[in-house]
């Protein structure tokens, strides 16, 4: 139910994007293709993306939403394991982190610990019980699901009571001026380097891809009211330098007072 005059839940985060695929019953297999592809050159790009400081980022992201030693963890869109290894770190134990993504390229090019577990699966339909897990992450996927209520319902269902919730995705800027950078910078700095760099021929398409999406991502408040919506309890939204946006939330405690976010 949407209360008139407030921010509406949605579903998919963003429209087609016809340059690369036609219909949104497209994209998934689109995603897959794209990522098992460029797989190789993931970490390099990345590295180069963020100048080397996406681990130091992705850890201290999560400590920011409260994830400590010996919890359960849920890495959603794992892909090559850079959230999830930060996560074996703070947990302290790797056989705690489990982690699932559509792309098999993804998790094949990963370099995590033996007893990490990694499953193929999509953010819409978790292979997991009910109330299974103490923390949930998910980086830089959010743009990438179908159905962001279906995905945060899944999130939801999947965590214990009293469970947290750390989703990371960058926002395009506010302001003209660092959309303008931000964009030159992703959309054509760093296509053109993966020239040098890369080992796979998509790559340079994938960076595009990856700050189109980001251009037609549904706004943060749209992100909040949508996680909101499920049922989720104390949904914030945390920004770091105008892009980062970190969504944290807590699974409701059956019979405690919960108190709802932004
Ligand atoms: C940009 S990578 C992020 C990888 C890693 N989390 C990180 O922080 O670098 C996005 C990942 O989301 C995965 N993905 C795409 N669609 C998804 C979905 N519906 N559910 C879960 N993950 C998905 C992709 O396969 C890819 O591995």
């Amino acid at each position: 139910m949407n209360i008139p005059g407030s921010t509406p839940a949605v579903h998919a985060p963003h429209v087609p994007l016809t340059d690369y695929y036609q219909t949104e019953q497209d994209r998934p297999a689109y995603l897959r293709q794209i990522f098992d592809n460029t797989a190789a050159d993931y970490d390099r790009i990345e590295a180069m993306l963020a100048w080397g400081t996406g681990s130091r980022y992705r850890r201290d992201a999560l400590i920011r939403a409260g994830l400590k030693t010996g919890m359960k963890v849920l890495d959603v869109g794992v892909g090559t394991g850079l959230v999830a290894v930060q996560a074996c770190i703070l947990t302290g134990n790797p056989a705690l982190v489990i982690g699932v993504d559509p792309s098999p390229g993804m998790m094949a090019a990963s370099k995590l610990p033996d007893t990490m577990v990694l499953i193929e699966g999509r953010a819409e339909s978790l292979p997991f019980p009910d109330n299974h897990f103490d923390f949930l992450s998910m980086g830089y996927a959010l743009r990438h699901i179908s159905d962001l209520s279906v995905a945060f319902a899944e999130f939801e269902r999947v965590l214990k009571p009293g469970g947290r919730l750390c989703i990371l995705e960058i926002t395009k800027p506010q302001n003209r001026v660092g959309r303008w950078l931000l964009k030159n910078y992703m959309r054509g700095v760093i296509p053109l380097l993966t020239r040098f760099v890369s080992r796979q021929k998509d790559t340079a398409t994938m960076w595009r891809y990856f700050w189109d999406s980001i251009e037609a991502c549904v706004p943060p408040e749209q992100v909040v009211a949508t996680l909101s919506a499920t049922g989720l309890t104390q949904v914030k939204r945390h920004l770091e330098i105008g892009i980062f946006s970190e969504y944290q939330a807590i699974k409701a405690v059956p019979g405690q007072l919960n108190g709802h976010g932004e």
